[in-house]
C-alpha cells in the first residue's frame, strides 16, 4: 500500500477523534503485514492522564485482534505541524516494531515526513534477562 493511500486513511479516522479538551484531533493508520489497516484515534479523558493516542490507540487494537508484525504507521492531525509520535507511543510501537517499520507524519498545511523507526527511538529499552514467553 502507498503512502499516500495509507495517510488518507489516517486522516478519514482522524474524524473520530475524541478530543473535547485540546481540540487536537489526531488519526493513525497501521498497515499489518498481512496487509490489512487498523486505525486509532487520540482518546482524551476527563482525568487527563488518562489519555490514549491514536498511534497507541491503533496498536492496541492491531495487537488486540492477534496482529504482531507491521510495516509501518501514518499519523494526520488537525494541526499544522507534523504530528511526530511522542514518546510513550514510540516505546510501545519499539515493543513490535522491526527494523524497517516505517512512520510517515503529515502535517495540516501539506507537509510530510518519514522515518525509519530507529530515527526516533535509536536506543531502545532492554531487559535481557526476562525470558520473553512468546
Ligand atoms: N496525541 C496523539 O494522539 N499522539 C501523539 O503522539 C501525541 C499526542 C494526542 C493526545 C492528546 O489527545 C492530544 O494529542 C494533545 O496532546
Amino acid at each position: 500500500m502507498t503512502n499516500k493511500k495509507l495517510l488518507e486513511i489516517s486522516k478519514s479516522a482522524m474524524e473520530n477523534s475524541y478530543s473535547p479538551y485540546s481540540g487536537y484531533k489526531v488519526g493513525a493508520a497501521l498497515l499489518c503485514s498481512d496487509g490489512t489497516v487498523t486505525t486509532g484515534v487520540n482518546v482524551e479523558n476527563i482525568s487527563y492522564g488518562a489519555t490514549i493516542c491514536a498511534e497507541r490507540a491503533a496498536f492496541l487494537k492491531a495487537i488486540s485482534e492477534g496482529k504482531r508484525n507491521f510495516s509501518k504507521i501514518a499519523v494526520a492531525a488537525s494541526g499544522d505541524e507534523v504530528p511526530i509520535p511522542c514518546g510513550m507511543c514510540l516505546q510501545v510501537m519499539s515493543e513490535f516494531a522491526g527494523e524497517d517499520f516505517e512512520i510517515i507524519a503529515a502535517g495540516g498545511k501539506g507537509e510530510l515526513k518519514t522515518f525509519k523507526f530507529s530515527q526516533l527511538l535509536p536506543n531502545i529499552f532492554n531487559f535481557k534477562s526476562v525470558e520473553r514467553k512468546e
